[in-house]
């Protein structure tokens, strides 16, 4: 059994999804602070059967103990943790806490129980301001915030814990801009308040949540002047999960970190046209002052998940765009 932390939320959905189509058992594990139990619901009608979900706090070793006797885990994908770098900038020791003694608390739990096979959800965020595209692992590991410090901590922690203990198989997956939903448009993205991301500020204004979008900086030396990502549908990130848990079932005994990303760049002004065009909405647009801490480009090189998963991302811009609005077409207050 697989079990998969934060299991409840935007990305453990759709790797569930992933999973249990591929004929996997899983667990989801989740305290509910960033989610909600329809989503749950929503998976179950997606797989056509019941998935377990255990509701609990990866801070605690009694909530994980219990688990771990209770189900037959043999390796564990590791989302539950906290994600607004705005809000780790104010509230550190929320966002240290959460991400940090959470991975430590399971980690240890892990331990007690012999399960030796982790695949940890890192960021991008972790390279910083890398001055040149595209990024490889190799790059040097310069996170510009407080949330970006603590995936980077976990990396650390992670790496110790192999020299210490190299039975452990340990994937770091270091995710670019995941975007879009599940083509069924049950589950998907459901940020609470005004989203800080892209793609959930355009699907709230194509659905009249948002008066318009803000496009931050029009002057960056890029293109058309606006910010270039690497966004990544959430379905090709699910498969990449799937791709690394086959990895370590086969007990590598190895510590790999892996971009998941397309290599391709894409501005916002690209992703406004390539939505406008997939929805058939007009998505009015006013460029503003660049946003704090915004990096000009930022795209990866996915070539070692290629060459060590065997993975790649196989989704269009159209298929993230489409399936994005597919699901806010349908859910318009998200999982409300
Ligand atoms: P999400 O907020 O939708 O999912 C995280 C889940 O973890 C939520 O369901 C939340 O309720 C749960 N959770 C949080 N703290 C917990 C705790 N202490 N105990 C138990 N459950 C807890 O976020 P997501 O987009 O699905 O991201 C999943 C992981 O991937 C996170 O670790 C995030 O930092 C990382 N990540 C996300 C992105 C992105 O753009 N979405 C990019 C890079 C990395
Ligand atoms: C942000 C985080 C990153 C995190 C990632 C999760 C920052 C600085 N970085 O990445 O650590 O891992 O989210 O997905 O917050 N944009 C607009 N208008 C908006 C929103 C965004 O123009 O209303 C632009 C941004 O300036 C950027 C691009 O869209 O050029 C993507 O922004 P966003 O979706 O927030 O992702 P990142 O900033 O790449």
């Amino acid at each position: 059994m697989i079990l998969l932390t934060g299991g409840a939320g935007f990305i453990g959905l759709h790797t569930a999804a992933v999973l249990v189509g591929a004929g996997h058992q899983v667990v989801l594990f989740d305290n509910f602070s960033n989610s909600k139990p329809l989503g749950v619901k929503r998976l179950e009608s997606i797989t056509g059967r019941a998935v377990p979900c255990v509701e609990g706090d990866v801070r605690s070793s009694q909530d994980m103990d219990r688990l771990f006797d209770q189900y037959p885990v043999s390796a564990v994908i590791h989302f539950a943790g906290l994600k607004a770098v705005g809000e780790g900038e104010t509230q550190p020791l929320r966002y240290y806490d959460n991400n940090v003694t959470g991975s430590l608390v399971l980690l240890a739990a892990m331990q007690r129980a012999e399960v030796r096979r982790i695949i940890f959800s890192s960021s991008a965020t972790i390279y910083g301001n890398s001055d040149s595209n595209p990024i490889p692992e190799t790059a040097a590991l310069q996170p510009a915030n407080v949330y970006g410090r603590t995936k980077l901590m976990v990396e650390d922690i992670l790496r110790d814990l192999h020299v210490a203990a190299p039975g452990w198989s340990i994937a770091l997956l270091r995710y670019f801009n995941p975007v879009g939903a599940h083509p069924g448009g049950l589950i998907g993205e459901d940020p609470s308040g005004i989203p800080n991301n892209l793609m959930p500020f355009v699907t709230q204004v194509a659905v009249g949540r948002l008066a318009e979008l803000q496009v931050f900086g029009g002057d960056y030396p890029t293109p058309d002047g606006s910010g270039v990502r690497d966004y990544i549908h959430v379905m090709d990130l699910a498969e990449g999960h799937r791709a690394a848990l086959d990895w370590a079932l086969r007990d590598p005994q190895e510590i790999l970190a892996a971009n998941l990303g397309t290599g391709q760049g894409c501005s916002v002004l690209e992703l406004v046209r390539a939505f406008e065009k997939a929805s058939g909405q007009a998505i009015p647009y006013r460029i503003v002052a660049r946003r704090a801490g915004d990096v000009a480009a930022c795209w990866s090189d996915p070539s070692l998940a290629a060459a060590r998963l065997g993975w790649n991302a196989t989704r269009s811009l159209e298929d993230m765009c489409r399936d994005a609005w597919n699901w806010q077409r349908n859910n318009p207050q998200g999982f409300a």
